[in-house]
């Protein structure tokens, strides 16, 4: 299959590109801004597997300008996209009373219309070689009724309007052969995670919960669509 997934130069990211590639059908775009994080994850792959396919690409997803040439870079490696996994975000724990309109927008921006934008990029590549799948990755912190944490109201609220967009892009693509939905997931052991709850041990890696997601978006046909899925024992 043919996948692009970006936030891939840590945690969760990382770990899901590193066992997708076991699999040496797979053609995995790994996407992210730190470009030395890439090819560090690029060896480690081949060191799993030599025959391996991962593509690096360094970008910015708020480089609003240079989408027509991500859309040029990901074209030279494959011409269709089976599935696209929306894992890049960012967190801000400032408390509600200080949070400023920049850092809104920048968490609105990586964590929602980054998503909107790669989207309306990718998917006249998707849908036309069969099945293809959009794979928005959520948080609990964004599900209803969870339990919620001072200092990630803009995350949190963030993270409900990508479960929302899933479920009305299900609803838009319906025509096209694309099924959309979304992994709330729990806490996870990883950077963002310390930046939240510092020296919470959540009992999940990033590693378990890479295979988990990898595992997930590897099935031949997806039995749903336009579903927030709760990936979680525990809150957070
Ligand atoms: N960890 C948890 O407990 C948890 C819980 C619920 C949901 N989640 C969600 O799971 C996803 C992965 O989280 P994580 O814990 O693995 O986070 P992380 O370790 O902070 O990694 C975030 C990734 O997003 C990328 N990224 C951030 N801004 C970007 C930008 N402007 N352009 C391109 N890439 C960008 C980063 O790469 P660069 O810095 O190289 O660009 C990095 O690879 C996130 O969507 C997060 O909200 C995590």
């Amino acid at each position: 299959m043919n996948i692009v997934i970006t936030g891939a130069s840590q945690g969760i990211g990382f770990e899901t590109v590193k066992s997708l590639c076991t699999d040496s059908e797979h053609k995995i775009i790994a996407l992210s801004r730190n470009k030395d994080q890439l090819e560090v994850l690029r060896k480690e792959c081949l060191a799993i597997n030599a025959n391996c396919h991962v593509y690096p690409i360094a970008f910015d997803l708020q480089d609003r300008e240079k989408y027509s040439l991500l859309y040029r870079d990901v074209i030279e490696v494959f011409k269709s996209v089976d599935i696209l996994v929306n894992n890049a975000g960012y967190l801000s724990t400032t408390p509600f009373d200080e949070v400023t309109s920049e850092e809104i927008e920048k968490i609105f921006d990586i964590n929602v219309y980054s998503v909107v934008r790669l989207i309306q990029l990718l998917k006249p590549l998707m849908g036309k070689e069969g099945h293809s799948h959009i794979v928005n990755i959520g948080s609990m912190g964004g599900y209803q009724g969870s339990s919620k944490f001072p200092g990630l109201s803009i995350y949190s609220a963030s993270k409900s309007a990508l479960h929302t967009l899933t479920e009305c892009m299900a609803e838009e693509f319906k025509e096209d052969n694309i099924a959309v939905n979304c992994l709330a997931l729990g806490g996870v052991n990883t950077e963002m995670l310390a930046k939240a709850f510092p020296s919470f041990d959540t009992g999940v890696s990033a590693e378990e919960m890479g295979k988990y997601i990898s595992e997930f978006i590897s099935v031949k046909k997806v039995l749903f669509n336009g579903k927030v899925l709760p990936v979680s024992n525990s809150t957070p």
